[in-house]
C-alpha cells in the first residue's frame, strides 16, 4: 500500500451546534437553560423594541426558575466596549450562563462575553483572539482556552446562522476592522429557531438577511475549500432562498414562505459553518460595514455582485448549478453563458427585495477608505476560501467600481 499521498488543503468537517426549530420552539428555552446549568442568565439584546419578544423570553426563563439580568446594550455591528460592559454586567449579577436573543449581533456579542468571561473578564483584548491569515490563525488557536461557559441562542431573523456557529464577529473601532473571532467551545450550546419570532422581521431586515444567507449559500459552494458535505445543503438553502425570499419581503406574516426561509438560512449556515468557508462578498462587506456603519446583509449585498462578477471565470459551472437551484432554465447554455444568466437573476432578486444598485459614494466611502479596505482584507481569513485569487489592488479596483 502506498500511504504516502497527501493532498493540500485538507478539510475539515466540523460540528454545528444543536438546533431547536419550530412553531413554539422558544418555549423550550427555559428547560434547555436547565439542561445547561443555567440558573442566573444574562439575557444579552438590541432590545428587539416593539415586538414583546424579550418580555416574552424572560417571561418563559422565569418561568423556568431562571434568574434574568438583561443586557440590550448591543448595536448592529456589535463593538468591542459592548462586549466589555455585557461581560461586566454578567460578572456583577453574578450570572452563570448567557441566552442571546436577536440575530447576529446579539449572538456574537454573546458569544464574545464568553471569550472575555473564559480569559481575563472585562480586561481581555479580543483582539489576541482575532483569526488573520498574517499569522494564519489555525497556529494560534491551540494557545486558546476553551469556553465552556453555556449559551442558549434564540434566533429572531431568516438569514443569521450564528445562534449554531463557531465565529464571533465583533467591530474593533480602533482598528476600523471586524475582529474574526474563532476560539474552541464558542459556538452555542443550542440555537433556537422559532418562526413565530421571525414574523416580526420589519420587511427590509427580511430581505437584508436573506441576502446574507444567500451568500452564506454561495461563497462555500464557489470556494475553493469545494466541500462536498456545504455542496448539499448550499444547493437547497439557494432553492429555498429564491423561492420564497420575494413572498416573505412582501408579506413577512407569510408563515409559508417564513418557515423555508428558515431552512434555508439554516442550511446555509451550516455550508460555511462546517468547513465550506467564506469568500470575499463577506471580506469586504465586513470592511464595507465595520467603515459606515452599514447592517452586515445590507452591506453583502452591495458587494456580491462586483466580487461575484470578478470571481466568475474561476467556476462558471458552479455559477450555472446555481441558476439551475434558482429554477433558470439553463441545459442548453455553457457555463459562462449560465453564469451571466445566474447573475443577471441575482440583480433581480435584489431589486425585488428593495435593494437597488447604490453607489458607495452615497455612503462616502473614500479613497482612503478603499486603501484601508485592501490593507485589511488583504489579510483577511475569507480570502484563502475566495475561488479567485485577489491582489491588494485587484481590491482596490473592486471597491471603486462600486463607487
Ligand atoms: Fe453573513
Amino acid at each position: 500500500m502506498n500511504f504516502e499521498r497527501k493532498q493540500f488543503p485538507l478539510l475539515y468537517v466540523n460540528q454545528h451546534s444543536r438546533g431547536i426549530v419550530g412553531w413554539g420552539a422558544s418555549k423550550v428555552a427555559g428547560q434547555e437553560c436547565q439542561r445547561y446549568g443555567i440558573r442566573h442568565a444574562l439575557l444579552v439584546t438590541t432590545g428587539l423594541k416593539g415586538t414583546g419578544i424579550i418580555d416574552e423570553v424572560e417571561g418563559v426563563l422565569k418561568c423556568a426558575g431562571i434568574a434574568v439580568t438583561v443586557f440590550a446594550g448591543v448595536t448592529s455591528n456589535p463593538k468591542c466596549e459592548e462586549v466589555a460592559a455585557g461581560t461586566r454586567l454578567y460578572l456583577e449579577a453574578g450570572c452563570d450562563g448567557v441566552v442571546s436573543v436577536g440575530g447576529g449581533s446579539s449572538h456574537d456579542a454573546g458569544k464574545a462575553i464568553r471569550i472575555m468571561l473564559t480569559n481575563q473578564g472585562a480586561k481581555t483584548v479580543l483582539r489576541d483572539f482575532m483569526a488573520v491569515l498574517e499569522p494564519h490563525f489555525t497556529t494560534r488557536i491551540p494557545t486558546y482556552k476553551a469556553v465552556q461557559i453555556p449559551h442558549v441562542a434564540i434566533n429572531t431573523t431568516t438569514g443569521t446562522g450564528a445562534d449554531c456557529t463557531s465565529f464571533a464577529i465583533i467591530n474593533d473601532e480602533e482598528l476600523k476592522y471586524k475582529l474574526i473571532l474563532i476560539v474552541p467551545g464558542v459556538d452555542p450550546s443550542v440555537g433556537i429557531n422559532d418562526p413565530a419570532f421571525m414574523r416580526c422581521q420589519p420587511a427590509h431586515l427580511l430581505a437584508w438577511t436573506g441576502i446574507d444567507a444567500l451568500c452564506h449559500a454561495m461563497e462555500p459552494f464557489i470556494g475553493r475549500l469545494n466541500l462536498p458535505v456545504s455542496h448539499a445543503t448550499s444547493l437547497r438553502a439557494i432553492k429555498l432562498l429564491s423561492e420564497n425570499l420575494r413572498q416573505g419581503y412582501a408579506n413577512p406574516r407569510n408563515d409559508a414562505a417564513i418557515e423555508n426561509l428558515l431552512w434555508a438560512q439554516f442550511l446555509a449556515s451550516m455550508s460555511y459553518n462546517m468547513g465550506g468557508g467564506m469568500g470575499m462578498v463577506h471580506g469586504l462587506a465586513h470592511m464595507v460595514s465595520v467603515l459606515k456603519d452599514l447592517h452586515h446583509g445590507y452591506a453583502n449585498a452591495l458587494m456580491l455582485l462586483p466580487v461575484e462578477r470578478f470571481n466568475a471565470i474561476a467556476c462558471p459551472e458552479r455559477f450555472k448549478e446555481i441558476g439551475e437551484a434558482m429554477g433558470l432554465d439553463v441545459r442548453y447554455l455553457t457555463p459562462v453563458q449560465a453564469t451571466d444568466k445566474t447573475l443577471d437573476e441575482i440583480a433581480r432578486l435584489l431589486r425585488d427585495v428593495g435593494i437597488p444598485p447604490v453607489s458607495l459614494q452615497d455612503f462616502e466611502f473614500s479613497e482612503a477608505d478603499i486603501d484601508h479596505t485592501a490593507r485589511w482584507a488583504s489579510n483577511d481569513i475569507s480570502l484563502e476560501a475566495n475561488p479567485r485569487d485577489m491582489s491588494l489592488e485587484q481590491i482596490k479596483t473592486i471597491m471603486r467600481s462600486c463607487l
